[in-house]
């Protein structure tokens, strides 16, 4: 046996011969096929890459604590949202468009992806770093992300494609505009929020319902990268982001985020002036002010990103008692998506890789399936009379509301004062400065002039005219100026 304490071992855990010599027939012969420790490297190796996920390729990730600061319980029985709980959870930040090599200041929104152990189950909350979304049916979520990624002929992002879905989908007008303004480019993962931008059902102990929408405040306050920093930046350190996140956290500066929740009682959502379910609104803060919740510090580093954070599976399915699912269609189309994408990616068995993993006792009746870890025990069936576990939670669980009527495929009912345009025109109007829409301007016009042809071009003015007649004129005019 060797005296080295640290030596190299077989997968198996046998000692390894060498870790810089295959094994071959004489000094100068040829390597022979049963050097299983060689074989065992290179297959392995060949094995290393999982697929990366579909939308939010790149991205990095943290673990901290989640701390609640007030009393929410009158909103909510959730135990992670109990006063003074303390949760250990994980977040994710990523850009959606971008595969997993792509820089990080592209031009993009953020998600933001939060996973919280609680007593009562694994808790995500799958956001993004902006309060609205482009799209709000679920059945326009695969064309609208095929439109941001590549050609099929050329294999490359094309600004017309993307152009194309949008003045095609005026829904995308107010995510749109987020997303050309200062906002659009985080100068960090820490100096931006994030938002679940769905509404969700908070339920509290005695039954009664609120609708509510989160947002998680930078503590770091909102910084962002103008076009010119973030296109030098993606040439020389695609990976800005990811950098300074594990930097600061290595260098002992925990971010964190202070989290502030909109509630609307149960029976408002019925007449409230927009369909509040509607991802593209958001609710204004004179209707429904923000209340303090908690903090969340992310103050460790993954050692294994692949195992930790490319494995970490969020699902907005993850729900625990005293929260649940609204109206929303697209959240709907979620619950369905997210754990499908996990099986093909990582296999049935995902939530046993440990970063998935809850911290409280399962105790489902799944079993089997390739890579699984738990050991089954019977009984293996339910109802039976034979000790197993079987559902009683006190109360219900899952918050739910009541629908009704024809099975149909239309767009939601409207409110009085639905539509796509306004919000958008009161983001550019009243959110902006001047300096803000200046940049607006140049960069909605350097967008389109990169590769936008007729009748996309017309059709992105009149879109435009229809958020701020203003700013539509500005963006063609600076178009036609910059076509010579
Ligand atoms: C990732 C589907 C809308 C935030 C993903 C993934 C899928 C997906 C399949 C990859 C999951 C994986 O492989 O791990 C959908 C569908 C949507 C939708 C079908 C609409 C119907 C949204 C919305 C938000 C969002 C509205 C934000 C409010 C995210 C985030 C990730 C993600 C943050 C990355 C999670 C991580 O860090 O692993 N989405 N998505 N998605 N999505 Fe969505």
């Amino acid at each position: 046996m060797s005296e080295n304490a640290n030596f190299t071992t077989t997968d198996s855990g046998a000692p390894a011969g060498s870790d810089e010599h295959s094994l071959t027939v004489g000094a100068g012969g040829p390597v022979v096929l049963h050097d299983h420790h060689l074989i065992e490297q290179m297959a392995q190796f060949n094995r290393e890459r999982i697929a990366e996920r579909q939308p939010h390729a790149k991205g990095s990730g943290a673990f901290g604590t989640f701390e609640t600061t007030a009393d929410v319980s009158a909103f909510t029985c959730a135990e992670v949202f109990a006063p003074g709980a303390k949760t250990e959870m994980m977040a994710r930040f990523s850009t959606v468009a971008g595969e997993r090599g792509s820089p990080d200041t592209w031009r993009d929104p953020r998600g933001f992806a939060l996973k919280f152990y609680t007593p009562a189950g694994v808790y995500d909350m799958v956001g993004n770093n902006t309060p609205v979304f482009f799209i709000k049916d679920p059945m326009k979520f695969q064309h609208f992300i095929r439109s941001q990624k590549r050609r099929a002929d050329n294999n490359l992002r094309d600004h017309d494609m993307q152009w194309d879905f949008w003045t095609l989908s005026p829904e995308s007008a107010h995510q749109v505009t987020w997303l050309m303004g200062d906002r659009g480019i985080p100068r960090s993962w820490r100096h931006m929020n994030g938002y679940s931008s769905h509404t969700y059902l908070w339920v509290n102990a005695e039954g009664v319902k609120h609708w509510v929408k989160y947002h998680f405040i930078s503590d770091q306050g909102v910084e962002t990268l103008t076009q010119d920093e973030a296109d030098r930046l993606a040439g020389a350190d695609g990976d800005f982001h990811v950098r300074d996140l594990f930097d600061a956290i290595a260098g002992g500066e925990h971010p964190s985020w202070t989290l502030k929740v909109q509630l609307m009682p149960f029976d408002e959502a019925a007449d409230y002036r927009f369909n509040p379910f509607d991802l593209t609104k958001v609710w204004p803060h004179a209707d429904y002010p923000l209340r303090e919740v908690g903090r969340m510090t992310l103050h460790t580093n993954p050692t294994d990103n692949h195992a930790q954070i490319e494995q970490a599976a969020f699902e907005p399915n993850n729900l625990v008692p005293g929260i649940g699912l609204s109206p929303d269609r697209m959240l709907l189309g979620r619950v369905f998506a997210y754990a499908d994408a996990h099986r093909a990616r990582l296999g049935a068995n995902y939530k046993q890789i440990p970063v998935n993993r809850p911290r409280n006792e399962v105790r489902s009746y799944s079993k089997d399936g390739a890579m699984r870890i738990d050991p089954v025990r019977d009984p293996v069936y339910a109802p039976n009379s034979k000790g197993g576990p079987a559902a009683d939670y006190p109360g219900q669980p899952e918050p739910q509301w009541a629908a009704d009527g024809e099975i149909v495929r239309a767009a939601y009912v409207a409110h009085r004062e639905d539509d796509d345009f306004s919000q958008a025109g009161t983001l550019v109007r009243e959110v902006m400065d001047d300096a803000q829409r200046d940049r607006l301007v140049s960069n909605v016009s350097g967008h389109l002039l990169d590769g936008v042809s007729e009748p996309v071009l017309a059709r992105a003015f009149d879109y435009w005219r229809a958020v701020d007649p203003q700013i539509g004129e500005r963006i063609e005019r600076a178009v036609r100026e910059g076509q010579g």
